[in-house]
């Protein structure tokens, strides 16, 4: 059958004493509903509806570039009344679909299970993801007849002392074909505990019709986790890292401390990875082989060719590095920075929107931005690319094999010929001449005389 996904997201999230609507909050720093998105998208549906309501249009707006459709339900009525608001607007959902329900709050939910979930419901059978608990407490209770159907589903606040002992609860992940959900969802009532059109009442009403109740054991209790205060938030933010690093150990990385490594994006590695404590990988991440990062380095959309090293406490944003190369201590790779093979990037140095060709070295103190560098350059200590005019920025040109000297302040627009030699503390405003010696100096002048001023005695 045709898959219509429909995740519910309307609700307050009162306890997370935030100002951010809940399904906005950060996992990984992607809203939460941003993953469940993500993942309903593996799932081949027709079409994917977002319930909103709480936090109004600040939801849809945070994440306007999502092919979703947004349903505005305008008071929370229940999950019912949510699960109605998308499936009553005229033609949203066709009869012959089966509509998928997730939550906004619970994000790791998996493909794998929800695959088996959809598989288990049809024109005439609908599908719970229920949990096996030991404190069932503050969950829906699944309730099953004589022959192990599930018969309906009562929640905590409407439950008798025999149900309460009920371990077996549910997740509110169900799929149940549309012709079907239309019909039970405009019969729902609200004359319950709380006062609320419960989702979870069309499981009587199906058993009532004959129609097939299901129950698909969640696999993992992590897949399930909902998200209520920070505290959970924590937690699931703890499952998520643990889950990123096992799958690049399994991919072949050593991970020396998988508790201390977040991967927040994707990242592909090659073999024989080596990650030291403390990493951030953001964005889209690919370390070639051999790959080693240093501890407490923060990796963002970046490309490390095979074999470079990245050592300790390196920040590297939209940057590209060659094979072979090596990136600090203490170095600052920004976007567009981009290494050929074999070039040394050394301690306290700031690369922007540069290209540096193979084997070019700038080991300690400097500032290049806006520069085409080429081969077996080498930057002494302190040099500065001077590309800003307050108002333009400017190419710094430094041509194969020149050698730039400590202190040196390049200001552009300036060409350094190749093989040119630039004498340590130049200020270097014109073309320096390649394979010549260059520099910008005022003479050393030595005072004979001069005295160094004492203090009186007193
Ligand atoms: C619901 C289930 C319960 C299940 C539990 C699992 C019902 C009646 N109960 O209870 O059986 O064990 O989830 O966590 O379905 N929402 C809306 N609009 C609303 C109400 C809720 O969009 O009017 C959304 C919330 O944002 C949330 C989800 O639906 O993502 C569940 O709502 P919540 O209030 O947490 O449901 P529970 O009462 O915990
Ligand atoms: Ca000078």
């Amino acid at each position: 059958m045709p898959l219509s996904i429909v995740i519910l997201a309307a609700g307050q999230g009162k306890r997370m004493n935030s100002d951010l609507p809940k399904v906005l909050q950060p996992l990984a720093t992607r809203p939460l509903l941003k993953h469940v998105i993500d993942c309903a998208h593996t799932l081949d549906a027709a079409a994917i509806h977002v319930v909103y309501g709480h936090g109004g249009e600040a939801v849809p707006q945070a994440l306007q570039d999502e092919p979703v459709s947004w349903v505005l339900q305008a008071e929370q009525l229940g999950t019912g009344h949510a699960v109605m608001q998308a499936v009553s607007a005229a033609g949203t959902i066709p009869d012959d679909h089966l509509v998928l329900v997730l939550y906004g709050d619970v994000p790791l939910i998996r493909r794998e299970t929800l695959s088996a979930l959809v598989a288990q419901a049809g024109p005439e059978a609908m599908s719970v993801l229920t949990l096996m608990l030991d404190d069932p407490t503050g969950y829906g209770r699944v309730v099953r007849d004589a022959a192990g159907g599930v018969a309906r589903i009562v929640e905590q606040k409407d439950a008798g002392a025999e149900e309460l002992k009920l371990r077996e609860v549910n997740t509110g992940i169900m799929a149940i074909p549309a012709r079907r959900l239309r019909g039970w969802l405009s019969a729902l009532r609200n004359d319950n505990a709380q006062g609320e059109y419960y989702l979870t009442d069309v499981v009587a009403a199906a058993a009532a019709d004959k129609v097939q109740v299901n129950a698909l054991v969640a696999p993992t209790v992590a897949e399930v986790l909902g998200i209520n205060d920070k505290v959970q938030l924590a937690q699931v933010e703890a499952e998520h890292r643990r889950q990123q690093a096992e799958a690049l150990m399994r991919a072949g990385a050593t991970v020396v401390d998988p508790a201390r490594l977040d991967v927040r994006g994707k990242v592909s590695v090659g073999r024989d990875v080596y990650i030291d404590i403390n990493v951030i990988l953001a964005g889209e991440v690919r370390l070639g082989d051999g790959v080693k990062i240093g501890p407490n380095s923060v990796i963002r959309d970046c490309d490390i060719g095979a074999g470079t090293e990245v050592f300790a406490n390196c920040v590297l944003e939209e940057a590209v590095t060659g094979p072979a190369c090596r990136i600090g201590p203490f170095a600052r790779l920004r976007p567009l920075a981009q290494l050929a093979k074999d070039v040394h990037v050394g301690n306290f140095v700031e690369i922007k929107k540069s290209r540096l060709g193979i084997g070019s070295k700038a080991n300690h103190l400097s500032y290049i931005g806006d520069a085409e560098v080429g081969a077996g350059v080498n930057i002494g200590a302190g040099t500065i690319t001077c590309n800003y005019d307050g108002v333009n920025k400017w190419v710094t040109q430094i041509g194969d094999g020149a050698f730039i000297g400590s202190g040196t302040m390049l200001v552009a627009p300036v060409k350094i010929g190749a093989n040119a030699t630039i004498g340590a503390g130049s200020t270097i405003t014109r073309e320096a001449a390649p394979d010549k010696l260059t520099l910008e100096r005022s003479r050393q002048a030595t005072v004979e005389h001069w005295k160094r001023p004492e203090k009186k005695k007193k």
